[in-house]
């Protein structure tokens, strides 16, 4: 029967060329079961790694080396506060400010602008008179006092009559905050009425609060004579 082996460099080469093959994977197996904290071989680079600088890192690209660029003077980042918080922010000396921002002139064209923006964006739910009465609530009542439940399976938050004396109270400037952060159950409108426009409907809603709670002593007067008996 010996003869019948193949010869021994055959057998040699064989058990050789077989181990070798299996080197590789047992190579793998192995890097991938032990912890190292060199980069990982990643074969297919696609877009994993790119050339970037993190902060504070050092690019001699600039005469200062610095990779974090110092701002230039006038620019305004998206979303950076202005120096201006009566206009930003609806505050003067850490109270809501009581009158609109001089960059926004009180003028009947910016109370038209108001109104035309109130009615937009609020009416639906605040009702062109602001006594919370808008369509979508109108909507939701009708849901709720269906038959069956409520349509939603939740219940509805009225839009706030902005009558209210707790709302009539409110300096303008709380007014303008409440637009662009929102308040409990109301979201904000930053992202969709730019802050000019939220001063012209704070100024509408508080135009719209005086329309219905004005007393003969805010008639000039010497118009008085004209409305009154
Ligand atoms: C999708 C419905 C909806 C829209 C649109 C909406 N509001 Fe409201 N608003 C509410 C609800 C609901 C509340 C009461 C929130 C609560 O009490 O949880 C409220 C409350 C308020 C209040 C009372 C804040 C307070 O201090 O109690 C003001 C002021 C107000 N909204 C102004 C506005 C203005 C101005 C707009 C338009 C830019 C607007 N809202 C758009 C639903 C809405």
């Amino acid at each position: 029967m010996r003869n019948m082996l193949p010869p021994r460099i055959v057998v040699f080469a064989t058990v050789l060329i077989g181990t070798l093959a299996i080197m590789p994977f047992a190579v793998v197996a192995w890097t991938r079961s032990s912890p190292s904290s060199g980069r990982p071989i990643h074969i297919v680079q696609d877009m994993d790694y790119q050339p970037r600088f993190d902060t504070q890192t050092v690019n001699p690209l600039f005469a200062d080396d610095r990779a974090m660029r110092p701002q230039i003077p006038g620019v305004v980042a998206v979303g950076q506060s202005m120096d201006d918080v009566h206009f930003s922010e609806g505050v003067v000396d850490d109270a809501w400010a009581a009158a609109i921002p001089e960059m926004v002139p009180l003028t009947m064209e910016t109370l038209k602008r108001g109104r035309e923006r109130y009615n937009i964006f609020c009416s639906a739910c605040h009702g062109y008179s602001g006594y919370g009465d808008g369509i979508v609530n109108q909507r939701a009542m009708a849901a709720m006092a269906n038959a069956d439940g409520p349509i939603y399976g939740t219940a509805w938050v009225q839009a706030k009559s902005l009558h209210d004396p707790e709302v009539r109270d409110q300096a303008v400037g709380q007014i303008y905050n409440t637009i662009t952060h929102g308040i409990r159950n109301m979201a904000g409108y930053a992202a969709q009425i730019p802050p000019y426009d939220r001063w012209t409907i704070a100024a509408y809603v508080k135009a719209l609060q005086k329309s219905q709670d004005a007393t003969i002593q805010d008639v000039p007067p010497q118009e008085r004579a004209r409305i009154e008996p």
